[in-house]
Protein backbone atom coordinates (compact mmCIF):
# COMPACT_ATOMS: atom_id res chain seq x y z
CA UNK A 1 0.00 0.00 0.00
CA UNK A 2 1.15 3.29 -0.79
CA UNK A 3 0.22 7.16 -0.51
CA UNK A 4 1.02 9.50 -2.52
CA UNK A 5 1.99 13.31 -1.42
CA UNK A 6 1.99 16.11 -4.25
CA UNK A 7 4.23 18.69 -2.45
CA UNK A 8 4.96 21.69 -5.13
CA UNK A 9 3.53 21.35 -8.93
CA UNK A 10 6.99 19.91 -9.60
CA UNK A 11 7.78 17.48 -7.07
CA UNK A 12 5.52 15.21 -5.45
CA UNK A 13 6.59 12.68 -2.39
CA UNK A 14 5.72 8.98 -2.87
CA UNK A 15 5.49 6.98 1.02
CA UNK A 16 5.97 3.54 1.40
CA UNK A 17 3.68 2.60 4.10
CA UNK A 18 3.58 -0.89 4.31
CA UNK A 19 6.10 -2.62 2.34
CA UNK A 20 7.94 -1.77 -1.10
CA UNK A 21 6.27 -1.92 -4.44
CA UNK A 22 7.70 -4.12 -7.23
CA UNK A 23 10.37 -2.29 -9.13
CA UNK A 24 7.94 -2.97 -12.54
CA UNK A 25 5.29 -1.76 -10.74
CA UNK A 26 2.99 1.11 -12.01
CA UNK A 27 3.57 3.76 -9.09
CA UNK A 28 7.84 3.56 -9.25
CA UNK A 29 7.60 3.38 -13.55
CA UNK A 30 5.23 6.96 -13.47
CA UNK A 31 7.59 8.25 -10.72
CA UNK A 32 10.91 7.16 -12.01
CA UNK A 33 10.32 8.45 -15.52
CA UNK A 34 9.78 11.63 -13.95
CA UNK A 35 13.18 11.84 -12.20
CA UNK A 36 12.02 11.02 -8.79
CA UNK A 37 14.03 9.80 -6.20
CA UNK A 38 12.98 7.01 -4.20
CA UNK A 39 14.17 6.99 -0.06
CA UNK A 40 13.83 4.13 1.40
CA UNK A 41 13.38 4.08 5.54
CA UNK A 42 15.10 1.55 6.54
CA UNK A 43 17.29 0.81 10.31
CA UNK A 44 19.04 -2.73 10.20
CA UNK A 45 21.59 -3.39 7.73
CA UNK A 46 20.32 -7.07 6.91
CA UNK A 47 17.23 -4.98 5.71
CA UNK A 48 19.07 -2.55 4.01
CA UNK A 49 21.56 -4.42 1.71
CA UNK A 50 18.28 -5.92 -0.08
CA UNK A 51 17.18 -2.62 -0.48
CA UNK A 52 19.64 -1.16 -2.65
CA UNK A 53 19.17 -4.41 -5.14
CA UNK A 54 15.50 -2.52 -5.88
CA UNK A 55 15.83 0.93 -7.44
CA UNK A 56 16.71 2.96 -4.27
CA UNK A 57 18.38 6.14 -5.19
CA UNK A 58 19.12 6.92 -0.87
CA UNK A 59 18.44 5.06 2.45
CA UNK A 60 16.98 6.60 5.47
CA UNK A 61 18.48 5.15 7.96
CA UNK A 62 16.60 5.64 11.55
CA UNK A 63 18.72 3.67 14.01
CA UNK A 64 16.77 3.35 17.51
CA UNK A 65 17.90 1.04 20.28
CA UNK A 66 21.33 -0.56 20.46
CA UNK A 67 24.73 0.50 18.43
CA UNK A 68 23.71 3.17 16.43
CA UNK A 69 27.18 3.80 15.62
CA UNK A 70 28.37 0.59 14.40
CA UNK A 71 24.80 0.13 12.46
CA UNK A 72 25.67 3.88 10.93
CA UNK A 73 29.27 2.69 10.17
CA UNK A 74 28.00 -0.33 8.64
CA UNK A 75 25.71 0.55 6.54
CA UNK A 76 28.19 3.51 5.04
CA UNK A 77 30.94 0.57 4.42
CA UNK A 78 28.17 -1.53 2.92
CA UNK A 79 26.20 0.78 0.70
CA UNK A 80 26.52 2.80 -2.75
CA UNK A 81 23.49 5.04 -2.26
CA UNK A 82 23.60 7.68 -0.10
CA UNK A 83 21.93 7.05 3.52
CA UNK A 84 20.14 9.80 5.44
CA UNK A 85 20.38 9.80 8.79
CA UNK A 86 17.31 10.10 10.84
CA UNK A 87 15.76 9.48 14.42
CA UNK A 88 17.36 11.51 17.64
CA UNK A 89 18.80 14.34 15.64
CA UNK A 90 18.17 17.77 16.79
CA UNK A 91 21.14 19.61 17.41
CA UNK A 92 24.73 20.32 15.87
CA UNK A 93 26.67 17.02 17.60
CA UNK A 94 24.36 15.37 16.21
CA UNK A 95 24.53 16.06 12.55
CA UNK A 96 28.42 16.24 12.87
CA UNK A 97 28.18 12.50 14.46
CA UNK A 98 25.80 11.18 11.43
CA UNK A 99 28.03 12.67 8.88
CA UNK A 100 31.34 12.10 10.49
CA UNK A 101 29.61 8.36 10.21
CA UNK A 102 28.62 8.42 6.93
CA UNK A 103 25.95 9.70 6.21
CA UNK A 104 25.23 12.07 3.08
CA UNK A 105 22.68 13.58 4.90
CA UNK A 106 20.61 13.82 8.16
CA UNK A 107 16.61 13.99 8.51
CA UNK A 108 15.18 16.38 11.49
CA UNK A 109 11.54 16.35 13.03
CA UNK A 110 10.49 16.42 16.33
CA UNK A 111 13.40 19.36 16.54
CA UNK A 112 10.89 21.50 14.30
CA UNK A 113 7.63 20.85 16.08
CA UNK A 114 7.99 23.69 18.90
CA UNK A 115 9.12 26.28 15.05
CA UNK A 116 6.04 29.23 15.03
CA UNK A 117 5.56 27.62 11.34
CA UNK A 118 5.06 24.35 12.72
CA UNK A 119 1.71 25.40 14.19
CA UNK A 120 2.02 22.39 16.79
CA UNK A 121 -0.88 22.87 19.49
CA UNK A 122 0.61 24.32 22.12
CA UNK A 123 -0.03 21.62 24.53
CA UNK A 124 1.65 19.66 22.56
CA UNK A 125 4.93 21.83 22.07
CA UNK A 126 4.96 22.61 25.55
CA UNK A 127 4.98 18.84 26.27
CA UNK A 128 7.99 18.79 24.00
CA UNK A 129 10.07 21.21 26.50
CA UNK A 130 12.50 18.79 28.50
CA UNK A 131 11.10 16.07 27.63
CA UNK A 132 13.30 13.13 28.89
CA UNK A 133 13.34 9.56 26.02
CA UNK A 134 11.89 7.64 28.71
CA UNK A 135 8.93 9.66 28.38
CA UNK A 136 8.41 8.65 24.89
CA UNK A 137 6.94 5.10 23.98
CA UNK A 138 6.14 3.77 20.64
CA UNK A 139 2.61 2.98 20.24
CA UNK A 140 0.10 1.60 18.16
CA UNK A 141 -2.88 3.51 19.73
CA UNK A 142 -3.66 6.44 17.99
CA UNK A 143 -3.95 4.99 14.19
CA UNK A 144 -3.09 1.43 14.32
CA UNK A 145 0.27 1.91 13.04
CA UNK A 146 4.05 2.37 14.91
CA UNK A 147 4.95 5.61 16.49
CA UNK A 148 6.75 7.22 19.10
CA UNK A 149 4.76 9.87 21.73
CA UNK A 150 4.97 11.24 24.57
CA UNK A 151 3.57 8.78 27.18
CA UNK A 152 0.47 10.82 27.67
CA UNK A 153 -1.96 8.93 30.49
CA UNK A 154 -3.94 7.33 26.74
CA UNK A 155 -0.84 5.91 25.65
CA UNK A 156 0.51 4.62 28.85
CA UNK A 157 -3.49 3.61 29.43
CA UNK A 158 -3.37 1.91 26.01
CA UNK A 159 -0.16 -0.12 26.74
CA UNK A 160 -1.29 -1.71 30.36
CA UNK A 161 -2.14 -5.35 30.91
CA UNK A 162 -5.44 -5.70 29.84
CA UNK A 163 -5.97 -3.08 27.63
CA UNK A 164 -7.54 -4.33 24.41
CA UNK A 165 -5.77 -4.22 21.61
CA UNK A 166 -5.40 -1.29 18.78
CA UNK A 167 -7.64 -2.34 15.74
CA UNK A 168 -5.58 -2.49 12.59
CA UNK A 169 -5.29 0.81 10.33
CA UNK A 170 -7.21 2.92 9.52
CA UNK A 171 -9.85 1.59 12.12
CA UNK A 172 -8.26 2.28 15.04
CA UNK A 173 -7.59 6.10 13.70
CA UNK A 174 -11.26 6.44 13.04
CA UNK A 175 -11.49 4.94 16.90
CA UNK A 176 -9.60 7.75 18.38
CA UNK A 177 -10.44 10.40 15.94
CA UNK A 178 -13.20 12.11 18.40
CA UNK A 179 -10.52 11.66 21.15
CA UNK A 180 -7.97 13.84 19.70
CA UNK A 181 -9.97 16.07 18.09
CA UNK A 182 -11.76 17.03 21.74
CA UNK A 183 -8.24 16.77 23.24
CA UNK A 184 -6.86 19.54 20.47
CA UNK A 185 -9.41 21.99 20.75
CA UNK A 186 -9.12 21.84 24.54
CA UNK A 187 -5.38 21.93 24.32
CA UNK A 188 -5.36 18.58 26.44
CA UNK A 189 -2.48 16.69 25.83
CA UNK A 190 -3.75 13.30 27.22
CA UNK A 191 -5.69 13.14 24.73
CA UNK A 192 -3.58 14.35 21.60
CA UNK A 193 -1.86 12.32 18.78
CA UNK A 194 1.31 13.94 20.41
CA UNK A 195 4.52 12.16 18.22
CA UNK A 196 7.66 12.85 19.36
CA UNK A 197 10.78 11.45 19.19
CA UNK A 198 13.35 10.33 21.52
CA UNK A 199 15.61 13.86 20.84
CA UNK A 200 12.15 16.30 21.87
CA UNK A 201 13.86 18.04 24.53
CA UNK A 202 16.27 19.73 21.88
CA UNK A 203 13.38 21.34 20.24
CA UNK A 204 13.53 25.02 20.17
CA UNK A 205 10.96 27.63 19.74
CA UNK A 206 12.41 29.40 16.92
CA UNK A 207 12.11 30.67 13.49
CA UNK A 208 13.03 27.61 11.29
CA UNK A 209 15.09 29.25 9.05
CA UNK A 210 16.86 30.74 11.77
CA UNK A 211 16.71 27.26 13.57
CA UNK A 212 18.39 25.60 10.55
CA UNK A 213 21.02 28.19 9.35
CA UNK A 214 21.75 27.68 13.42
CA UNK A 215 22.04 24.19 13.36
CA UNK A 216 24.50 24.06 10.06
CA UNK A 217 26.69 26.20 11.16
CA UNK A 218 27.46 25.02 14.40
CA UNK A 219 27.43 21.48 12.70
CA UNK A 220 29.96 23.06 10.32
CA UNK A 221 32.28 24.63 13.25
CA UNK A 222 32.82 20.92 14.79
CA UNK A 223 33.18 19.28 11.43
CA UNK A 224 36.80 19.23 10.08
CA UNK A 225 37.28 21.87 7.16
CA UNK A 226 36.91 20.99 3.73
C1 LIG B 1 4.54 15.18 13.52
C2 LIG B 1 5.23 13.95 13.02
C3 LIG B 1 4.60 13.17 12.07
C4 LIG B 1 5.21 12.03 11.58
N1 LIG B 1 4.58 11.27 10.63
C5 LIG B 1 5.22 10.18 10.12
C6 LIG B 1 4.61 9.39 9.11
O1 LIG B 1 3.48 9.65 8.67
N2 LIG B 1 5.29 8.32 8.62
C7 LIG B 1 6.56 8.00 9.07
O2 LIG B 1 7.17 7.04 8.59
N3 LIG B 1 7.14 8.72 10.04
C8 LIG B 1 6.50 9.79 10.56
N4 LIG B 1 7.10 10.53 11.54
C9 LIG B 1 8.38 10.09 12.06
C10 LIG B 1 9.48 10.75 11.30
O3 LIG B 1 9.83 9.90 10.25
C11 LIG B 1 10.60 10.97 12.27
O4 LIG B 1 10.27 12.11 12.96
C12 LIG B 1 11.91 11.14 11.56
O5 LIG B 1 12.42 9.86 11.35
C13 LIG B 1 12.88 11.99 12.31
O6 LIG B 1 13.09 11.52 13.60
P1 LIG B 1 13.06 12.59 14.78
O7 LIG B 1 11.64 13.00 14.92
O8 LIG B 1 13.61 11.85 15.98
O9 LIG B 1 13.93 13.74 14.35
C14 LIG B 1 6.50 11.67 12.05
C15 LIG B 1 7.13 12.45 13.02
C16 LIG B 1 6.51 13.59 13.50
C17 LIG B 1 7.24 14.41 14.55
Amino acid sequence: MSETRETTNDSAELKFRIQFPPAESHANHRFLSGGARIVEKLSPIVTVLPAQRRRTSSISSSVRGQSPRNRRDSAADNLSVPIIATGGIGDARGIAAALTLGASAVQIGTAFLRCPEAGTNPAWADGLAELEPEATMPTLAFSGRLGRAIATDYVRAAAAHGAPPPAPYPVQRALTAAMRDAGGASRDVHRMQAWAGQSAALARAEPVGQLVLRLWQEAQALLPAG
